[in-house]
C-alpha cells in the first residue's frame, strides 16, 4: 500500500444542509444532543464528549448530507493535503476554530480536516455500575436512571418515557458509493485508514468495507467509515447512516429507544440489536427528513497490528441478534416512501436464505 498522504486522528462532526431547522432541531434534542450553537443560518449540535460539536445543519434550497470532518494530529497534515489537492488551508470559523482543509471524496462528499480546534468542557455523566450473574459490583445501591419511573409523564393523552440517551461523540459514517473499491483506496490513501473487514458480496468480489484510523498502538474505534456499493446516485443517496456513541453504556441506548419510541414522532429503521462487525449494540431512527442516526454502545477497539478480515454478506446482515434487518437499512429516502419500499423488495434474510439454500444445492449436486 502506498504512504497515505496523512493519518486522521477521529472523525468529529456531520455536515448537512436542510430546508429547515426546526423540525431537526427538535429531533436532535430527543435523540439525546444538545444545543451548542445557533446562528440565522445554522444549528451546531454536540455530545457530552469534548467536541465543540459533532452535528451542523445549514440552512440551504435541499435537504442533503454535505460531509464529514475529521481530526488531524498535527498542522503537517493539512499542509500535506494542501499541496496534494491543491486547496487553501483556511481558518475555521465555525465553534472550536482552529484549521481545516477541504477536500472531495469520489463520491463527492466534502472531506474536511481539521487542526487546532478547541475542545469543550466534556459534560459530566455519572456511569452506572452493573451487576452480572459472575460480578456483583453494586452492593446496598438501588439501580435507578434519571427520575427513575417518575421519567413517565403524560403528554396530551399519551405516556412518554421522557429520559432521552445521552449522546457522547459522533463514531462513525456509512456511505453508499458508486465505486466501492475507489473510496475504499481514497480513505486508505488520503486518510490513513485501515480495512478492518473487507466485506465479500453475494458474487464473491468485494463490496465494500469497515475502515478504521490508523493510530499505531493506540487502539481505535473498528469502523470510523463503513464504504458499500449499495444502490445510490449520490446526493442525499450517498448518505447511508451517522453512528453516534452514547454516553453511558445499554441503559443509556434502552432509554433512548422508549424515549424515542414513546414521542412517536419518529421513523424507527432497525434494532435494537448487537452488530457482528464492530459488535456495537445499536439502534437506527430516521430524523425528519430521512437520514439515519444511530444509538450505538460497546464497540470494539483495535490498534493498527489487528490484520484485514474478509466477511460475507451474511455478517454483514444478519447482526448477532436483533430484528431483521430492513431491505431499506442504509438508503436516504423521504419518511412517506419507506414503508412502501419496504413492501415491494424482497427481506435481506429472505435473499441470504435463498442464497444459502442455492449455494447448498449446487455444492450437493457437484458431490
Ligand atoms: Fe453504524
Amino acid at each position: 500500500m502506498n504512504t497515505p498522504i496523512c493519518k486522521i486522528a477521529d472523525i468529529i462532526y456531520v455536515r448537512f444542509e436542510l430546508v429547515e431547522l426546526e423540525a431537526q432541531k427538535k429531533y436532535l434534542n430527543h435523540f439525546g444532543m444538545m444545543l451548542a450553537h445557533e446562528d440565522e443560518n445554522s444549528i451546531y449540535f454536540r455530545g457530552t464528549g469534548s467536541s465543540p460539536f459533532i452535528y451542523v445543519a445549514t440552512k440551504g434550497p435541499e435537504n442533503k448530507y454535505i460531509g464529514s470532518a475529521y481530526k488531524a494530529n498535527n498542522f503537517s497534515d493539512l499542509e500535506a493535503l494542501s499541496k496534494e489537492f491543491d486547496v487553501d488551508i483556511v481558518a475555521n470559523t465555525e465553534p472550536g476554530g482552529g484549521h481545516k482543509v477541504t477536500v472531495i471524496d469520489p463520491d463527492g462528499i466534502e472531506v474536511e480536516v481539521c487542526h487546532g480546534m478547541n475542545e469543550a468542557e466534556p459534560i459530566a455523566v455519572v456511569s452506572k455500575v452493573l451487576n452480572t450473574g459472575q460480578s456483583k459490583q453494586r452492593e446496598n445501591e438501588l439501580q435507578r436512571f434519571g427520575k427513575a419511573a417518575d421519567e413517565w409523564q403524560v403528554h396530551g393523552d399519551k405516556w412518554v418515557y421522557e429520559l432521552s440517551s445521552k449522546v457522547k461523540r459522533l463514531g462513525h459514517t456509512a456511505i453508499n458509493c458508486k465505486d466501492a473499491q475507489a473510496s475504499v483506496d481514497w480513505y486508505a490513501n488520503v486518510l490513513g485508514f485501515l480495512i478492518s473487514n473487507n466485506c465479500i458480496g453475494p458474487d464473491g468480489t468485494s463490496m465494500g468495507a469497515f475502515m478504521r484510523c490508523d493510530q499505531g498502538d493506540k487502539p481505535v474505534d473498528h469502523h470510523t467509515m463503513n464504504n458499500m456499493g449499495l444502490p445510490g446516485e449520490g446526493g442525499a443517496l450517498a448518505y447511508g447512516h451517522a453512528g453516534y456513541e452514547v454516553q453511558d453504556s445499554i441503559d443509556d441506548l434502552m432509554a433512548g429507544h422508549y424515549h424515542m419510541k414513546t414521542v412517536d414522532e419518529y421513523y424507527h429503521e432497525w434494532g435494537i440489536g448487537r452488530h457482528l462487525l464492530g459488535s456495537q449494540m445499536y439502534d437506527y431512527w430516521r430524523d425528519p427528513h430521512g437520514f439515519t442516526h444511530e444509538h450505538w454502545t460497546d464497540g470494539d477497539l483495535m490498534d493498527a497490528s489487528i490484520p484485514t478480515e474478509n466477511s460475507g454478506f451474511r455478517d454483514l446482515a444478519m447482526a448477532q441478534y436483533g430484528p431483521e434487518v430492513p431491505n431499506t437499512f442504509g438508503i436516504t429516502m423521504p419518511i412517506d416512501q419507506i414503508d412502501k419500499a419496504r413492501a415491494a423488495h424482497p427481506t435481506i434474510p429472505g435473499m441470504i436464505k435463498e442464497m444459502e439454500k442455492a449455494a447448498k444445492a449446487e455444492t450437493e449436486e457437484q458431490s
